[in-house]
């Protein structure tokens, strides 16, 4: 089983360790609720690296609906038994108060690109993941951290992030995993009744299928999606839908 720590101490004092024996580090931030997307990423984390350590954090300053953190599925002790079974050597799961020691007097803001697409409909969501991500990268101190490119915009703001601050850790994105029928895999699928899950995949489908981005909104509207947008950016179709009480988003090349 991996080790769980809960404090920043604890980490820097094993990453000293694993410093002075050359030992290089791969980090994997989560926020639980694992499946085998994150699977993915455990993997390629271990692949490439000496040791491998995740995070588990419900990060509360990236959900714009107290509502939707509140409702955050939080399951630890299964995620772990994933985590085991992945290779994850340790497992960082700080309290809040742990991660915001002076609360969110200190944040890193992103003016422009954080404001669009998933950002023109979630404010202040990327701010608060790329404060939580600032934190987490530098709590880490790894020389490689993995992302998944479902997240696509967010993958794109820590990588503007990495490059604005010069963070050292290098951000390796790794592949969308999807079910046999197309749908992403999302913590979020779970909250879909049986009538949402069966329609989900026509996202995926539509998305890659429309000729345009206008024709994708219009056919996933008359599926029976709310839209919240499809857009055609630097060879990568990106959207956002609701179906019932979930959002999910996905992406595909163009
Ligand atoms: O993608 C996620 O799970 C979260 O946004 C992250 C990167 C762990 C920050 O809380």
């Amino acid at each position: 089983m991996p080790r769980i720590i809960t404090t920043v101490a604890e980490w820097r004092d094993r990453r000293a360790v694993h410093r002075t024996a050359g030992r290089s580090v791969g980090f994997v931030p989560t926020m639980g609720a694992l499946h085998a997307g994150h699977a993915a990423l455990f993997a390629a984390a271990r692949r490439d690296n000496d040791v491998v350590l995740a995070s588990v954090f419900v990060n509360p300053t990236q959900f714009d609906e107290k509502n939707d953190f509140e409702l955050y599925p939080r399951t630890l002790e299964r995620d772990t038994t994933l985590m085991a079974e992945k290779g994850v050597d340790v497992v960082f799961a700080p309290s809040v108060a742990e991660m915001y020691p002076n609360g969110t007097r200190y944040a890193v803001t992103e003016s422009e690109y954080s404001r669009e697409l998933c950002g023109a409909h979630r404010p202040g969501h990327f701010n608060g993941v790329l404060t939580v991500v600032m934190k987490l990268l530098q709590i880490a101190d790894a020389e490689r951290a993995y992302f998944g490119e479902k997240d696509y915009q967010q993958l794109q703001l820590v990588r503007g992030l990495a490059e604005a601050f010069s963070l050292p850790t290098e951000i390796i994105a790794c592949p969308i995993v999807r079910e046999p029928d197309g749908l992403a895999l999302s913590s979020r699928n779970a909250r879909l009744s049986p009538a949402e899950r069966a329609l989900a995949p026509q996202f995926f489908h539509i998305l890659t299928t429309a000729p345009t981005a206008a024709a994708a909104a219009a056919a996933l509207a008359a599926a029976g999606f709310i839209v919240d947008y499809v857009e055609d950016r630097a060879g990568r179709r990106l959207g956002a839908v609701r179906l019932g009480q979930t959002r999910l988003i996905d992406n595909v090349p163009r």
